[in-house]
């Protein structure tokens, strides 16, 4: 009969060999591609596969060489969506989160692990300039904008007992598409989120705003929630944040700022985001712009209270017996999940190791690298920029070639790699930069190459 054990030599012999290929990996990162050349054949046939009867032993890592050929690496030169870098202290908290398998549902399962996750969870409260806030960290801004979503729901109109009762949700026709799938998660219906106009800058209107709370409130419809965003996943804008937590105010809303991709700017652009503080509920990515690896959103929120009466929903079997604050506290009464991984570990590490210093520098460093982009396209002949930069999103396009068709051979030629959006109906290429190994020849590196790969077009 076969065992589920390793002895500890094997499992030394493992560990080393993993750790090498780690450090193997990390070393080769300036020489990968910035997008494999493979196909959903080859990915088929090399990695579709049944599970064996036998088991591999100690060969098992022999994959891992393959999987990198038909990776994405983190390299300095992917520019697309809104991707962090994974900056590789963050990666070794991740193992170790994993050796250590702490159940983080409350401190009684994970007394340590869950008194650093409230620790990192008042530095990021604190760094986007929300002092006094408390969440939890989450898979990612998805999950943090469902459970914002979710406490505005409850704080309004409260549906844990009946069901949902018909209500509205405003926001931008820019928002990401995470916020529409919360509200058809919770029953809202995407028929009941309205989506307004924005003004030349990408940035949700005021005063289209309030006109449709008002016509609501008129037709008898009852408002509930806004969602305002720090960083539009197109053009990187940034609602009017001040002017939104007023109308948010004096109609009795709850304010989500969508933070994901552009609330940790706060870090290096503190007067820009300084209306963060207005939200009773704000989703921020530490695996977008803190470069962690990914698994690591955080939802930050003004009253726990709300939070408990959203998703408390305790059982015997996880009854808490202790009276002492710190040890009775439990993030599965503040929280979608029970079972919780450690990703505090990462930030614990990977934000202790670097100092805050070096953190602000690379935030810096990536909108100077935007900022460069923008006047190199601008000065530029042949290409055009779309939208204006108001964090590190550059959206961009060539004059005289067909933009998608341009995209697909920028991204084919593997030395850089941009995504696309649309913008007034036009399609653009777009740069984003949340890349702690991007330099400025990278980002020079973008021009030539769409202008090398125009070319290739040309002929
Ligand atoms: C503005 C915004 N909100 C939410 C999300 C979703 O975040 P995640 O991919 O971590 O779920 C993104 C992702 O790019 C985003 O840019």
């Amino acid at each position: 009969m076969m065992e589920l054990e390793i002895s500890n030599q094997e499992l030394s012999q493992l560990a080393d060999e993993a750790i090498d290929l780690a450090k193997a990996y990390w070393a080769s990162l300036d020489h990968r591609p910035s997008y494999p050349t493979t196909s959903g054949e080859q990915t088929a046939a090399l990695f579709s596969r049944p599970w064996a009867e036998e088991g591999l032993g100690g060969s098992v890592l022999q994959d891992f060489k393959l999987i990198t050929e038909h990776a994405r690496p983190s390299t300095g030169r992917f520019f697309g969506y809104v991707a962090g870098s994974g900056e590789p202290i963050g990666a070794l908290g991740d193992l170790l989160a994993s050796v250590l398998n702490q159940n983080v549902g409350a401190w009684r399962s994970a007394p340590a692990a869950t008194t650093i996750e409230r620790a990192v969870v008042g530095w990021l409260a604190e760094a986007v300039g929300c002092r006094g806030f408390t969440g939890s960290l989450c898979g990612g801004g998805s999950t943090a904008n469902l459970m914002g979503l979710a406490m505005a729901r409850e704080a309004k109109l409260p549906a844990n007992e009946t069901g949902a009762s018909r209500c509205v949700v405003y926001a931008s026709e820019q928002v990401h598409m995470s916020v529409p799938k919360a509200v058809a998660l919770l029953g809202i219906g995407r028929q009941n989120l309205r989506l307004l106009p924005v003004d030349n800058a990408f940035r949700l209107r005021p005063d289209a705003l309030q006109a449709a709370i008002s016509a609501d409130r008129q037709a008898g419809n009852t408002p509930i929630a806004i969602v305002a965003t720090a960083g539009t996943v197109v053009s990187g804008a940034i609602d009017p944040l001040g002017a939104i937590a007023d109308t948010a105010r004096n109609e009795g809303l709850w304010l989500h700022v969508d933070g994901s991709y552009g609330g940790l700017a706060a870090l290096a652009e503190p007067q820009k985001l300084s209306g963060l503080a207005h939200a009773n509920s704000l989703s921020v990515d530490p695996h977008k712009w803190l470069y962690q690896p990914i698994d690591c959103g955080c939802l930050l929120y003004r009253d726990p209270q709300v939070a408990r009466a959203t998703f408390s929903h305790t059982d015997d079997y996880v009854r808490i017996l202790s009276d002492e604050p710190t040890e009775a506290f439990a993030f599965f009464e503040e929280s979608v999940e029970l079972s919780r991984r450690f990703r505090a570990l990462k930030l614990w590490l990977s934000l202790q190791y670097h100092g805050r210093m070096a953190f602000r520098e690379a935030i810096v460093r990536d909108l100077r690298h935007a900022r460069l982009l923008a006047d190199m396209v601008s000065a530029h002949p042949d290409l055009e920029l779309l939208a204006p930069v108001s964090l590190s999103a550059v959206c961009f396009r060539h004059r005289a070639r067909d933009n998608h068709a341009l995209l697909k051979r920028v991204i084919a030629r593997g030395h850089v790699f941009l995504s696309n959006a649309t913008i007034h109906g036009q399609f653009a290429l777009r740069a984003c930069f949340v890349n702690h190994r991007t330099t400025g020849d990278d980002v020079r590196a973008i021009v030539s190459e769409v202008v090398a790969a125009a070319d290739e077009l040309d002929g």
